[in-house]
C-alpha cells in the first residue's frame, strides 16, 4: 500500500490549491463560528473525497475551476455530516481530537453542520454549478436516509445483511459515488461515463464503510472511539454474520447484551470477543475486497493513464488503510 502523499503525486499542485480554496469556503465573521471551523480546518481528515474528486476529473478530462467547486462542495459536506454523525452517535473524539459536540455541546455542532451545507449550497448556486449541486444533493438525501434507516434498526436489532448494504450504501456510498460522479461532470464527460463513475465510487464506498465498520472491532488508535458501533446498537457486517453463526441461545445472549448492557464497556467488550472469534472480521473483509474488486473491474473501461493509476491506489489505500 502507498501512503496518501505518495498517491497525492500526480494531483499535489492541485491539492494545495484546493486547500486554499476550501479553508476559505468556510469563514466566517461571526467569532464562535470562525474559531470553530479554524478548529475544523486544524483537525483535517485524509481529504480522500477530494481525491476522488480530481483523479476523476483528471481521468475523463482536463481539471477546471468547475472540479474544484466540486472538490470543496464534497469536502463541505463531508464535513457537515461527520460534525452532525457525532451528535447523532454521542462519540467525543474525531480525527484524534475531541468532537465539536464534546467542546461546544449539540446545539452548537448541530447550527455548525448546517452552516457548512449552507455554504456548501452558496458555493454551488454562486457559481451556477447546478450539475454538481444535483448530483451531490443526491447523495446527502441519501445520506440522511441511511443515517435514519440505521437508527430505525438499531431500534429493533432486526438487521439482516441485505438492509446492511442498504445502510451503507446510502450513507457512505452515496457521496463517495457522488466524487466520482461530480469530477467527471466536472470536465463535461458524457452522461454514459459519469454514470460509470458513479458506480465506481459506489463500489468503493461500500468498501470503505466496510474498512470502517471493522475498525470498531480492533485495538488500534484510529483517532475515534472505538466499540461506539456496539454502545449505539449498530449492527455492522462482522456482528450481523457472528450472529448467523451462532446458536439461539448464544444469539439471545449476544441480542440481550446489545439491547440492555450496551453502556457497560466490560459486556461491550464481550460481544467484540464474540464476534472477533466468530470469523466475523474475515467474512466482512472477503465482502469487502469482493466491492474492492467489482470497481477495479469497471475501471478497466477507462485508457490506462496517472489518474486511473491513482484511483487504483486510493482503492488499495482504502482497504487497507490504518485509519
Ligand atoms: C469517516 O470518513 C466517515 C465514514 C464514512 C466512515 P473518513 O475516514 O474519510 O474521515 P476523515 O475525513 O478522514 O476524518
Ligand atoms: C458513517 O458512519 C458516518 C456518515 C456517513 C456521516 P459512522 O458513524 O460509522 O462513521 P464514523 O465511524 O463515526 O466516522
Ligand atoms: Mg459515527
Ligand atoms: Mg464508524
Amino acid at each position: 500500500m502507498l501512503s496518501l502523499k505518495e498517491i497525492q503525486k500526480p494531483i499535489a499542485t492541485e491539492l494545495s490549491t484546493f486547500e486554499a480554496k476550501f479553508k476559505q469556503s468556510m469563514q466566517s465573521s461571526v467569532p464562535l463560528l470562525d474559531i470553530i471551523t479554524k478548529y475544523l480546518y486544524k483537525q483535517k481528515g485524509k481529504q480522500m473525497r477530494p481525491m476522488f474528486v480530481f483523479f476523476s476529473a483528471g481521468l475523463c478530462g482536463t481539471i477546471n475551476e468547475s472540479t474544484y467547486r466540486g472538490a470543496s462542495l464534497v469536502e463541505l459536506l463531508h464535513t457537515a455530516s461527520l460534525v452532525h454523525d457525532d451528535v447523532v452517535d454521542d462519540a467525543n473524539e474525531r480525527r484524534g481530537f475531541f468532537s465539536i459536540n464534546a467542546l461546544w455541546k449539540n446545539k452548537v455542532a448541530v447550527l455548525v453542520g448546517d452552516f457548512l451545507l449552507a455554504k456548501g449550497l452558496l458555493l454551488s448556486v454562486n457559481n451556477s454549478e447546478h450539475n454538481l449541486l444535483k448530483i451531490v444533493s443526491e447523495a446527502v438525501e441519501q445520506m440522511s436516509e441511511g443515517e435514519l434507516l440505521q437508527i430505525e434498526k438499531a431500534r429493533k436489532l432486526d438487521i439482516k445483511e441485505d438492509i446492511y448494504f442498504q445502510i451503507i450504501r446510502k450513507k457512505t456510498a452515496s457521496l463517495i459515488a457522488s466524487c466520482c460522479a461530480a469530477g467527471a461532470a466536472s470536465v463535461q464527460a458524457s452522461a454514459e461515463i459519469v454514470e460509470n463513475m458513479h458506480l465506481f465510487g459506489e463500489k468503493v464506498g461500500i468498501a470503505f464503510q466496510i474498512k470502517d465498520d471493522l475498525f470498531d472491532f480492533g485495538l488500534d488508535d484510529i483517532g475515534k472511539p472505538i466499540g461506539n458501533d456496539i454502545k449505539e446498537k449498530k449492527m455492522t457486517l462482522p456482528l450481523i454474520y457472528a450472529l448467523n453463526q451462532t446458536s439461539t441461545a448464544e444469539k439471545r445472549h449476544i441480542i440481550n447484551l446489545i439491547k440492555n448492557h450496551n453502556e457497560d464497556p466490560k459486556k461491550v467488550e464481550e460481544v467484540i470477543q464474540f464476534v472477533r472469534n466468530s470469523g466475523g472480521l474475515g467474512y466482512a473483509t472477503e465482502k469487502m475486497l469482493e466491492y474492492q474488486q467489482e470497481s477495479f473491474h469497471i475501471l478497466e473501461k477507462f485508457p490506462d493513464n496517472e489518474y486511473k493509476e491513482g484511483l487504483k491506489q486510493l482503492v488499495k489505500f482504502t482497504t487497507e488503510r490504518k485509519k
